[in-house]
């Protein structure tokens, strides 16, 4: 504590006791020495208080101090002689304890709100009134970048709409919303909520600017419609050619013999190539409404091969081809469903009879997995003209073909890889699709050994680019 305080406050203090003993002894009414004697007593007492008290509120200011700079440091404990400042001390203390009681509450409340906001999966920014973007969740700054901050909205958003639509809310507008395309980095369909907050935050944050990427959304819608017209295209082809021999068979040919048997024959055909398509939709659908549980039995994979195989055999024969086995384990397991399993190798042995060059040989080979531990990789091999480059990455779609005219001319209804597709899917397996012109066509299927954790192992280095992961 300073003297010079102690000093001046004394005298302060002491000053009207001095004033009355000058007057005394002016008066004549008080000796000087006992007035002297008198003033020191008084000056002596009014220090020995007023030092305990300076004393005090000293050690309580040193004590705030310490506790400013840090809220969360003990507090000090403040004793002194005299109860008032043992009381402000107290007060203090209570108000202390008040305030950081209030803070951590405020703490977690601001780090729920901070979460809530970084973990919304649309981006979300915040705009002052001059337009610039105050603050933005983790998904804006992963689509916009840190260096969007404090700047015109424009800059993360060059949207003539979408900006003018926030200048009429910032203007005092009610909230709106607003579709538009996005560019870069890659093409998307958004939309935008603008909402004014109902009052002005501390940093100045009067409005939201939600955003909504539409884009998945638009793309089912559309892949829906072109289901759709694909579907209602396969079927109405083989029903217009149903509708024209049955008019001709009414009409002109109606007492044709030769016709009749012929275009029977042609119409059975084509009844049939609807029931195939319908069948292959129905069985699509199936898979799909299934897909979000994967099978749990292990299936001796083998047996279901050898099965398809054994099915298929006449008509490889047929075209002169043989099929081959290169089985690294008679006994190896995968967690399958039988039934999908047959369907799925099915299809796959079935193009290779198809679209393979006839008196070339069949191989379905099954070994260890590149893919999964424990799992295992059966192969479907043929020797025919091979897949150009460009189609591979289509192959599953609906209704997508490499020579559409070909695969109608052998009944193909274009399903049989988006049924694969899906099977392994559902199977959580992986679909590879090697293939050289000239050379042949190889097809893997991995499938996992055990469900559902069996790890995957890291992505092989392609061994030409010819190699494509498809599925
Ligand atoms: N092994 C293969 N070799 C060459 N092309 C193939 C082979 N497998 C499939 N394709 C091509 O991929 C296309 C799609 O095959 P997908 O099995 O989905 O339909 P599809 O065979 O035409 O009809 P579906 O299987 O329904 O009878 C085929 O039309 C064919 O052009
Ligand atoms: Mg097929």
């Amino acid at each position: 504590m300073p003297l010079r305080r102690l000093v001046v406050s004394t005298a302060l203090m002491a000053s009207v006791v001095f004033l009355t003993f000058a007057a005394l002894v002016i008066s004549g009414r008080l000796p000087v020495w006992p007035a002297v004697v008198a003033c020191l007593v008084v000056v002596g007492l009014h220090a020995l208080l007023l030092r305990a008290f300076l004393d005090g509120l000293t050690r309580i200011r040193t004590g705030v101090e310490e506790i400013l700079v840090e809220p969360e440091r003990a507090v000090p404990v403040v004793r002194s002689s005299s109860p008032a400042v043992n009381d402000l001390w107290l007060a203090i203390m209570r108000l202390t304890r008040a305030w950081r009681h209030r803070i951590r509450g405020l703490e977690i409340e601001l780090a729920g709100s901070n979460a809530v906001l970084a973990a919304l999966p649309d981006p979300l920014i915040l705009v002052n009134e001059r337009r610039e973007v105050v603050r933005q969740n983790a998904a804006a700054q992963a689509l916009f970048g840190d260096h969007v901050l404090r700047r015109d909205l424009a800059v993360a958003l060059r949207q003539p709409t979408l900006l003018a639509a926030v200048d009429a809310v910032v203007a005092g507008g009610g909230g709106r919303l607003v579709e538009f395309e996005l560019t870069s980095p890659v093409e998307r369909h958004m939309t935008a909520r603008i909402d004014p907050l109902p009052a002005r935050t501390e940093d100045g944050v009067i409005l939201l600017v939600s955003l909504h990427d539409l884009t998945s959304a638009k793309r089912a819608e559309q892949m829906r419609a072109d289901f759709v017209a694909n579907a209602s295209h396969e079927l109405r082809t083989p029903l217009s050619t149903l509708v024209g021999f049955i008019e001709t068979l009414q009409g002109p040919a109606s007492d044709d013999e030769e016709a009749r048997v012929k275009f029977l024959a042609i119409m059975q055909q084509q009844a049939s190539r609807m029931a195939r398509l319908i069948e292959d939709l129905l069985s699509l659908s199936r898979i799909e409404m299934n897909e979000h549980q994967p099978p749990t039995t292990p299936i001796a994979v083998v047996a279901v091969l050898r099965h398809v195989g054994q099915t298929l055999e006449m008509k490889a024969a047929a075209r002169g081809m043989p099929i081959e086995y290169d089985i690294a384990d008679e006994q190896a397991q995968v967690v399958a469903d039988a039934d999908e399993l047959a369907q799925l190798f099915q299809n796959l042995i079935d193009n290779a009879i198809k679209y393979a060059r006839p008196d070339t040989a069949i191989t379905i080979g099954v070994g260890p997995s590149r893919r999964f531990k424990d799992g295992l990789a059966i192969k479907v091999r043929d020797r025919g003209e091979g897949i150009p480059r460009t189609h591979l990455p289509r192959l599953t779609e609906r209704f997508y073909r490499v020579d559409t005219a070909r695969s109608r001319e052998m009944g193909g209804t274009g399903l049989g890889l988006a049924i694969v597709k899906h099977i392994i899917s559902r199977h959580r397996g992986l679909l590879e699709v090697d293939s050289e012109m000239g050379e042949g066509t190889t097809f893997t299927v991995h499938l996992r050994g055990s469900m559902p954790g069996a790890a995957a192992l890291p992505p092989p280095a392609p061994k030409s680019d010819e190699n494509r992961v498809i599925g």
